[in-house]
């Protein structure tokens, strides 16, 4: 049993070594003919810890199904960036009860983000007797000993760590795609936002040595991928931990040299995007011309609140200089109403940003106090209804942007890495655009994986329609 704690969490410890990921040979096929199912609920960080989770319960010999009600195990991997994730996985907790309730040997797991979290587990420990193990985002490569002991000494185990440990390497991995993958290159992050929750479930920040993240995108590209997105909760401070004069931008640059046709990376803080990282996207047609820059705030009195560490101002020149020098770059948005102290006044300068960038996406959402996070402690002063209409406000506005963009591409031949087929319309694919847009489109000869062009016919809010041009 070992259980996290905030103070350890909070601790920024750049000590740490790079080890191999190794089982216990008795443990391989161990759980032969059971069956899993695994939900994941949070961003693509916790859809690749996923990836590494299911390879992992394969190598034991679990086999996944697809409907939990079929499972002797349901694990979920859950987040805890805002209540309705929280919400989302305890609902999930209530009927899996139920469903114990029948079937006795049911074995239910919970990992991921919540497991950071302090209350998370005191209420497990106290009303979900029924789950058996719960572990962290530290210690995912531990989950065979932990589902064991679990079960060998018929108690709930709960291994969490609130220091991150070693940054283990080969961890197995079953990819959702066969063309799409997620290389992580840095873990953690040191930003402290007030009203996140991210550094204390994911720790501190810790980079990957370029040999590693290089020798995985190699193997990537020997095996037919065409496109890898480098993960990290602030990409842009990649290195910095290993290296005086190696970041993010000499990184794409060697990334791009593996001849991988499409090279994304996310998320990025504008706080230290470098003038080498816009050359370098510029320079490197690989690269994809495809930016996420979280604005949250588009006035600075909010953003200091926040702790963002930028401007209204500053934000508005990266965001120019981005338009300038990176031919075609899409650039897209996250941003929160209803923070503590936002007035009229503050969400019309969020609306007046929103205007001048005219994002080509943005993810929008209603603040949700977390716990621990110094805003939690700030008076919240924006009423429920004010905070509904200033998100309906915002998503009509960047609503209108999405249409007036994509009205652009109408007529324009584009390129597209082909996802997937329609499952109800013959001779229909989908896939997306350099600037990471879903087109849906017609032609024959087609398969997934395929890099084609394709002409664009119609322009919708959310996607594009097209045929295939070559
Ligand atoms: N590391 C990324 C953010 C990851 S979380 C970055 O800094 O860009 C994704 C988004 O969730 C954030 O950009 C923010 O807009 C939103 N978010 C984070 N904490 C939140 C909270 N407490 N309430 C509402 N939205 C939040
Ligand atoms: Fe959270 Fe800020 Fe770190 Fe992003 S940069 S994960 S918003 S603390
Ligand atoms: Fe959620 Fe954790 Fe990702 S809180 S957004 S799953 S890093």
């Amino acid at each position: 049993m070992h259980l996290p704690n905030y103070k350890e969490a909070k601790i920024r410890n750049k000590e740490y070594k790079t080890v191999e990921y190794k089982l216990d040979e008795n443990y391989l096929g161990k759980y032969s003919g059971k069956t899993y199912f695994l939900k994941t609920y949070g961003c693509q960080m916790n859809e690749h810890d996923s990836e590494n989770i299911k390879a992992i319960l394969d190598s034991i010999g679990f086999s996944e199904v697809n409907d939990y009600m079929n499972a002797d195990l349901v694990l979920l991997n859950t987040c805890s960036i805002r209540e309705n994730a929280h919400n989302k996985a305890f609902g999930m907790l209530g009927r899996l009860k139920h469903l114990k309730e029948e079937k006795k040997d049911l074995i239910i797991g919970l990992c991921g983000c919540m497991a950071q979290e302090v209350g998370v587990i005191e209420e497990i420990m106290q009303k979900y007797k029924f789950v058996n193990f719960v572990f962290g985002t530290h210690n995912l490569y531990r989950l065979p000993y932990i589902i064991d002991k679990a079960l060998m000494e018929n108690k709930q185990e709960i291994e969490v760590f609130s220091k991150e440990g070693d940054l283990v390497e080969d961890i197995p991995v079953r990819r959702a795609s066969k063309y799409k993958a997620y290389v992580n290159i840095i873990y953690g992050c040191d930003k402290f936002c007030t009203y996140c929750i991210v550094p204390y479930t994911r720790g501190g920040e810790r980079s990957r040595k370029k040999e590693d993240i290089l020798k995985e995108i190699e193997k990537l590209v020997k095996d037919g991928y065409k496109e890898v997105t480098l993960l990290g909760q602030n990409v842009n401070a990649y290195g910095k931990d290993l290296y005086s004069d190696y970041g993010l931008g000499e990184l794409l640059e060697d990334v791009s040299k593996t001849n991988i046709p499409r090279i994304r990376f996310t998320t990025s803080h504008p706080w230290d995007f470098t003038d080498k990282m816009i050359q370098v996207i510029s320079q490197y047609s690989n690269i994809m011309p495809s930016i996420h820059l979280p604005l949250q705030s588009g006035s600075s009195k909010i953003l200091k609140l926040m702790g963002r560490r930028y401007t209204k101002e500053s934000y508005l020149e990266l965001f120019d200089k981005m338009k300038a020098e990176i031919p075609g770059v899409s650039i897209s948005t996250d941003i929160i109403v209803g923070f503590p102290k936002e007035s009229e006044e503050d969400f019309l300068e969020t609306l007046e940003v929103v205007e001048h960038c005219k994002y080509d996406n943005a993810f929008t959402f209603i603040y949700s106090p977390r716990e621990n996070t110094p805003a939690a402690k700030l008076k919240d002063n924006v009423d429920n209804s004010t905070k509904e209409e200033r998100l309906q406000r915002l998503n009509t506005l960047v609503n209108e942007f999405f249409l007036e963009n994509n009205k652009k591409l109408e007529n324009e031949v584009v390129e597209i890495l082909v996802e997937g087929k329609s499952p109800k319309k013959k001779d229909c694919y989908y896939g997306y655009t350099k600037t990471n847009k879903l087109v849906n489109f017609t032609g024959k000869d087609i398969k997934e994986g395929d890099l084609v062009t394709v002409k664009i016919t119609d322009a919708k809010t959310w996607s594009l329609d097209g045929k295939l041009f070559k």
